[in-house]
């Protein structure tokens, strides 16, 4: 019998990951995806023509992941380890859906910018970039988000050319269990020169 996590990572996530706007076939960077609680089911949504990078600082969680995948025969899942640099190895406007889930905390923000930067340069024109900022201060703040609230980090992300969409909320994976969270939509703007 499957336990809540790998029931979340091949049932429940795929559900919510598809409510938040992932399609079969798509491009998908999840940054900072550690085990992979969010690149598996977002590799079960996107199917056989789309592809997930996971990638990560951490090369044992890393490892995880990738057995994960050989064990669930996800072949569509390529796994990158980088060091805690803030540039993205993938090409402009090549990705459809950037997840930054629980990942911001852990930069200051010149950094944080820096992210934002490198999401709109790799995500295309009608790309998604979807964040979950866990960590503010309405919940559990730590690190570089303990003093700041999650509108002032919706308010960052608009200012760096993102547009807000929408909100999803609900029952999601955090660390190795679960909790009640919100998931923010950014839409690219169009620079106009
Ligand atoms: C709290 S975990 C979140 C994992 C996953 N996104 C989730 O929601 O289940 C944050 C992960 O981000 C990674 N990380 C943070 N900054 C990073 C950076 N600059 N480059 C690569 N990985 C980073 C950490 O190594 C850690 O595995």
């Amino acid at each position: 019998m499957k336990n809540d996590m790998e029931k979340w990572e091949t049932e429940n996530g795929v559900g919510f990951l598809k409510k938040i706007g992932l399609k079969s076939g798509q491009t998908v960077l999840d940054f900072g995806c550690r085990v992979g609680h969010y690149s598996v089911p977002a590799a079960k949504v996107v199917g056989n023509k789309g592809i997930v990078y996971a990638l990560d600082k951490e090369q044992q969680a890393l490892n995880e992941l990738e057995q994960k995948a050989t064990h669930l025969n996800l072949k569509n899942i390529r796994i990158v380890n980088t060091s805690d640099r803030i540039r993205i190895d993938l090409e402009n406007n090549s990705i459809d859906v950037v997840l930054f889930y629980d990942v911001l905390h852990y930069h200051e923000k010149k950094g944080r910018e820096n992210l934002y930067a490198e999401a709109y340069r790799v995500l295309k024109q009608d790309g998604l970039l979807s964040v979950y900022p866990k960590h503010t201060l309405e919940d559990d703040p730590i690190m570089e988000f303990q003093n700041l609230s999650l509108g002032e980090i919706k308010q960052e992300i608009q200012n760096s050319n993102f547009i807000f969409g929408k909100k999803h909320c609900g029952f999601i994976s955090h660390d190795n269990g679960f909790n009640q969270g919100c998931i923010l939509n950014f839409k690219k703007q169009i620079k106009f020169f």
